[in-house]
């Protein structure tokens, strides 16, 4: 094949470093700037503050292959995969990048040589036409009279509804950050009159050229920015399904393998059953690089997103009939087709392996708890209609699917309410989107106001309101019961950075009384954020800032304890660890670090003593202000991947931790008072995460260790120096006993299978058992019907028994005999008699029902029943 991915790649790169662009690296998924992304969705992400002029950056013109992940924000196709050719939620990204050095005219030419040329992807040029903001003339021009391109091949393209920059050929980030108009370049598939953009059979999408030009600051507000730069895409996947002619990018040679692994594996038609292998197969992409980056499936933020991709595949997966876990069997190929992040992914095959293996048994169990609780509820229906409310429930509380509890209902007969559970989502996510922006993580105000932070020593100061933000607008005022931010010129409130979290506190006057909930940086201002409770605040009051001192008091022990253990570490440890996060609130510390071994619990014990014995020898804790090469120089540790300015906060306890640090810390370790480790794991692949307490929060989770293992102790009559052994020796006799039990089982098996079968009688061939047993054990039941099935050759096996005023059911056919009666069709006989509830599959079912009186009447209905039917 001439153009597979892995060739296309190197011409781009090879493209643009003829033309003097420096080569960078694809940055992680994860994006390291500040920014509200939660993955990186372009290549321009990681050069989103050079754009801004916040970073001078060594390179002014580069090219880049970017990992991207497009499942939410602004640019979201997680809803499209599949179900339409060209997207993906994970994908890469070709871009070239000019930061003030080349403009529009040389970006231009610069694509149109790359696509046309016949030494490079010699597209026919009459293939492709393109589109320009319907503002930007220069972009217009250029196409028309340098590119010589005719008018009807160039699209000028208007804002939609008629608002300001909405529109598809002016770029945006995000809701803020860098922007600017764009021209785009589309492939024609087929020879149109006129071309319907959005329309893929027509034509497709393949090249986005932006010129960068403002910095978005909220819904209303463009500043332009002092330097125009360039930023361009181009989909990998996209160029190459026209490169390699497949009208797919599901069928590209990189896709492909696995889409044909996937049919193999289950003996599955790829034309029939095209949208969930699609689905899967983009799926399984992005799971693998999420987790290769660090993240791992979790309730939330992109945690939450990758569980959703996964959870999303499997039902597919259901959906295609697969009955056995898949998902992680396709991790090889997977690595496999992803050529250049092999090497790197490979290393960590078995452990994205165990993820998405723990992450689908998880699933599985959800599923059935779901199942059982929904079962529940249409038992005890009184209409034929599941409540809204319960549908959504179930989802929200334990994650079991929407689509699923409809279909279940639809199967039943039972009827659900679309448009109410429509309704009660789309009022869940307002909720979460207020509770969001009411606390915490909005990015999207601006303010040139320079904050001064005198909370180091101060918690309580006068000072003067300068700027009040309601629902992301500046106001003059903000009223009783609003929610909004407060900015003061000074403010003893830390707002969160470095893993510590923001503070909380009071701002009031005589007359007004702001309760702060969180705070924020918004660039140089500090944003206390909150509810206004009673009168009104206006620009230029002057009120006084108070932080909530119990808690920061609280939040400084931590903070000291996370430098002390990052050092202690260190020293315990032997080896170079490296932070990888942290976080600090009241309650407890949280501290990620590389570290590729085993952590045993003797060096566990002796990082807690080497900390404990600091705290005890009661060190000064001292900071100070330097440059930041400086403190470089001096053996001061930071983060690696972090932007600092050129004057930082550098703090050393004693000759044992230096760290650069703008956090608040107390003054001497004494103040700690003890500190004790609660947990140690594994994060991700060669990351390990500590979380640990201190002061009283240590003391209380020591106290109820202890009170734990009394409470053991005089269960089991044993003191501390017996416990251990005692446990080992009911352990031990717990497994003779289980071992006996397996023989005893075995051989009544043997005993009942035999009396069962005398009792079976023969209907047109079949073998027929109906039976009401002594045995009250499912599970064991289940063992003799399969013995029994073992000698005959069609056969229908019903048996219950009666248990706590229940009557349990159990009915087991021979595959053979399915066409007839299904172990499920007779459960559903049963369960309409009995008035009962359960279910199972074609080979066995069950059901139980309370106690019912007239059984033998009943039994003998449904006996004639099942006789009449397989008759
Ligand atoms: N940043 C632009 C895009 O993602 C090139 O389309």
């Amino acid at each position: 094949m001439k153009y597979t991915t892995h060739i296309i790649k190197n011409m781009f790169l090879n493209f643009f470093k003829n033309h003097k662009h420096k080569i960078i690296k694809s940055s992680s998924l994860i994006p390291q700037e500040d920014s509200n992304l939660l993955f990186t969705n372009a290549g321009m992400n990681q050069f989103q503050n050079v754009f801004l002029g916040k970073i001078q950056y060594p390179f002014s013109q580069v090219v880049s292959i970017q990992k991207c992940l497009r499942t939410g924000g602004k640019h979201n196709d997680l809803n499209q995969v599949g179900y339409s050719p060209y997207h993906n939620t994970f994908f890469e990204m070709l871009g070239n990048f000019s930061f003030g050095s080349y403009f529009k005219k040389e970006a231009i030419l610069y694509a149109w040589k790359l696509l046309t040329h016949q030494n490079w992807f010699n597209i026919p040029k009459e293939k492709l036409l393109v589109t320009v903001y319907y503002k930007d003339q220069e972009s217009y021009n250029i196409w028309k009279d340098i590119i010589k391109l005719s008018k009807e091949n160039i699209i000028q393209v208007k804002d939609k509804n008629n608002q300001k920059y909405e529109s598809d050929n002016f770029w945006q980030m995000n809701e803020t950050g860098p922007c600017g108009p764009c021209t785009e370049i589309f492939f024609k598939k087929k020879e149109c009159k006129i071309y319907d953009l959005n329309n893929k059979k027509q034509c497709i999408e393949i090249w986005n050229i932006v010129f960068i030009q403002f910095n978005k600051i909220n819904k209303n507000n463009l500043v332009p920015l002092k330097t125009a730069s360039v930023d361009t895409g181009m989909g990998l996947e996209r160029i190459a399904s026209v490169l390699q002619n497949v009208h797919s990018n599901y069928k590209i040679d990189s896709m492909i393998k696995i889409k044909n692994y996937i049919c193999k594996m289950h003996k599955l038609d790829a034309i029939k059953n095209n949208i969930s292998i699609n689905i899967i197969t983009d799926h399984i992409r992005a799971a693998v690089c999420i987790i290769g980056d660090q993240i791992l499936p979790s309730n939330d933020n992109r945690g939450y997103i990758l569980r959703k991709i996964i959870r999303r595949a499997l039902l597919h997966g259901n959906k295609l009939g697969i009955k056995k876990i898949f998902f992680y069997k396709l991790v090889s190929i997977t690595i496999k087709s992803l050529k250049d992040f092999k090497e790197q992914l490979q290393q960590k095959k078995i452990y994205i392996e165990n993820i998405l293996k723990q992450e689908e048994l998880q699933f599985i169990k959800t599923l059935k708890k779901g199942l059982a609780l929904l079962r529940c509820y249409i038992k005890k229906l009184k209409n034929n209609q599941l409540d809204s409310k319960i549908i959504f429930s179930l989802y929200d509380t334990i994650g079991f699917p929407i689509d699923l509890t409809k279909n279940i209902c639809y199967e039943n007969n039972i009827q659900v309410n679309e448009k109410e559970i429509k309704n009660i989502i789309l009022e869940h996510k307002k909720n979460q989107k207020n509770k969001n922006n009411n606390c915490k993580s909005i990015h999207t105000i601006h303010t040139n106001i320079k904050s001064k932070f005198t909370g180091y020593k101060n918690y309580k100061i006068i000072t003067i309101v300068k700027k009040i933000f309601v629902n992301n607008e500046e106001c003059q005022k903000i009223s009783k019961n609003q929610y909004g931010i407060i900015i003061t010129a000074k403010t003893p409130f830390f707002a969160e950075s470095g893993g510590q979290i923001g503070d909380t506190g009071i701002i009031y006057n005589q007359k007004s009384f702001f309760k702060v909930n969180n705070t924020q940086n918004f660039i140089n201002s500090i944003g206390h954020i909150g509810q206004l409770q009673s009168g009104m605040i206006q620009i230029h009051d002057i009120v006084t800032t108070k932080i909530n001192l119990k808690k920061r008091i609280l939040i400084k022990k931590n903070h000291t304890a996370t430098h002390l253990l990052q050092a202690s570490l260190q020293e315990e440890l032997q080896y170079n660890i490296e932070q990888k996060g942290s976080f600090i609130n009241e309650k407890y510390l949280r501290f990620d670090f590389s570290y590729p071994n085993i952590i045993n619990i003797e060096s566990i014990f002796n990082i807690e003593n080497k900390i404990n014995k600091k705290i005890q020898n009661n060190l000064i804790i001292q900071n100070k202000c330097c440059t930041f090469e400086n403190a470089k120089n001096h053996g001061y540790k930071f983060l690696k991947n972090k932007y600092y300015p050129t004057n930082v906060r550098i703090l050393t306890i004693s000759n044992f931790s230096k760290e650069i640090c703008k956090g608040t810390h107390v003054n001497r370790t004494g103040e700690i008072g003890i500190f004790k480790i609660i947990s140690c794991k594994n994060i991700s692949f060669g990351i390990k995460r500590i979380e640990a307490k201190t002061g009283t929060y240590a003391f209380k989770q020591i106290y109820e260790k202890y009170q734990i293992i009394e409470n053991i102790q005089n269960t089991l009559h044993t003191d501390q120096n017996t416990i251990i052994p005692k446990i080992k020796k009911l352990q031990k006799n717990f497994l003779y006993l289980q071992k006996q039990n397996n023989i005893l089982n075995q051989k009544i098996i043997l005993v009942e299978k035999k009396k069962f079968m005398k009792k079976m009688i023969n209907i047109k061939n079949i073998h027929f058992l109906f039976l009401q047993v002594e045995i009250q054990d499912s599970k064991l039941l289940k063992n003799i019907i399969d013995h029994i099935k073992k000698e005959i050759t069609s056969g229908i096996i019903i048996l219950f028994y009666k248990k706590n005023n229940k009557y349990i059911f159990i009915a087991s056919i021979t595959l053979n005999i399915k066409k007839i009666i299904t172990a499920i069709q007779i459960i559903n006989i049963i369960k309409k008699n009995i008035n009962g509830y359960g279910g199972g599959k074609e080979e066995l079912a069950e059901c139980a029902g309370k106690y019912i009186h007239n059984i033998k009447n009943i039994i003998k209905n449904i006996q004639s029943q099942i006789i009449s039917k397989i008759s």
